[in-house]
């Protein structure tokens, strides 16, 4: 009989064989999860695993849901920060198996979680299907993307989607119609557990030309005032919305900027001299560096404006088990 985990999770031999014997896609454990998130900071995950289909996945699920095996999904890793110390379960990549995109007809396009968003926005604008522009620019898979409904200052995922594909918490294979998914600003509504598998697009027929010439307006603004060629997780927090009206009350980058908080450093970590909203790593920075200065910002704007701001980002993992370097809080330093 297999031991039941204890609280801690912990990858026991046995359950790492009886999820061998479960599963049809790749595992791999102990992966450095710096080497799989765009900021570089974070400890081993305990596995990685690329499930072959839904139904494996499915299969995943379930066996997580019996063993008490928690689990996340890796995405590109464009708006993820693992802690240090790594994390303790399963991580999915959707890459190597859902990584498909098909031209449906002139208007729509299917895409596979793995398909990094940038592909979809490139495919669309080749076959003149308007609208893309609205998410052009996040580095993020298509699965990641839908799960944050992710957007930019012209509009986000919602606005573009048909339907989505999931595996629901309890490993149920689900296609939703864009009406049944209660997307939110930044969040798609859908209990812990639920992994995104696939998507289908929904654009505005129009002209080619004119298609090309906003996708690449706004590539170009970004490349502009954003710090796009240094490690960085994306924007590091939402912006506040009016809940009714939807419209932008107060811009994180504006309010930083405008608090002096440009070039802050917490050792390797520093607030990006180009756009105020991204913290990006100029060093060696660990996750308790980034996670150091992300609170520093909060604590400054919560002082000065009274509105606690909310992170953009998925923080997930444990501290490490010992402090390296000193055991006091860091100093926040203004980079000279
Ligand atoms: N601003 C400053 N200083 C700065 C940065 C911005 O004064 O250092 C001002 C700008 O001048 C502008 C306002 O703040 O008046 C808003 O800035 P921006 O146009 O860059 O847009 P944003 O709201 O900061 C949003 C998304 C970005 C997306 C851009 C472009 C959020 C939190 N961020 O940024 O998304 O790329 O629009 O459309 O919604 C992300 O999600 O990771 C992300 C970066």
């Amino acid at each position: 009989m297999m031991k039941l985990p204890t609280p801690k999770f912990a990858f026991t031999r046995e359950l790492k064989e009886a999820l061998r014997a479960t599963v049809k896609g790749e595992l791999s454990f102990d992966v450095p999860m710096k080497s799989r998130t765009t900021i570089r900071v974070g400890g081993p995950a305990d596995c990685i695993f690329a499930p072959a289909d839904a139904e494996d996945l499915s299969a995943f699920i379930q066996m997580a849901r019996k063993f008490r095996i928690p689990y996340d999904v890796v995405g590109a890793g464009s708006n993820l920060i693992v802690r240090d110390g790594g994390f303790r379960g399963v991580l999915l990549d959707l890459a190597p198996h859902f990584g498909e995109l098909e031209k449906l007809d002139d208007r729509r396009i299917k895409a596979g979680a793995g398909v990094p968003l940038p592909t979809v926005v490139v495919r669309a604008k080749e076959w003149a299907m308007d609208g893309a522009e609205k998410v052009c620019g996040i580095p993020g898979q298509v699965g990641g993307s839908v799960a944050m409904n992710a957007g930019t200052a012209d509009g986000e995922m919602s606005e573009l989607i048909e339907s989505i594909e999931i595996v629901d918490k309890n490993g149920k294979i689900k296609t939703l119609d864009r009406e049944d998914v209660k997307f939110e600003y930044r969040s798609f509504g859908m209990d812990k557990g639920t992994v995104v598998t696939g998507a289908t697009f929904k654009f505005e027929q129009g002209d080619a030309k004119a298609i090309a010439k906003k996708v690449d307006g706004s590539k170009q603004k970004r490349k502009e005032t954003q710090p796009l060629d240094i490690p960085n997780a994306g924007c590091a927090f939402k912006n506040v919305r009016d809940p009714k009206s939807g419209k932008t009350r107060l811009s994180a980058g504006k309010v930083i900027d405008e608090l002096g908080l440009k070039g802050v450093r917490v050792r390797g970590a520093q607030i990006s001299d180009v756009h105020a909203n991204f913290i990006v790593n100029v060093g060696e920075a660990t996750a308790k560096d980034v996670l150091a200065l992300l609170a520093l910002v909060r604590d400054k704007v919560k002082d000065a404006h009274g509105v606690v701001l909310e992170s953009e980002w998925r923080v997930i993992g444990e501290d490490a088990p010992q402090v390296e370097r000193g055991a006091s809080s860091p100093p926040a330093k203004k980079d000279e």
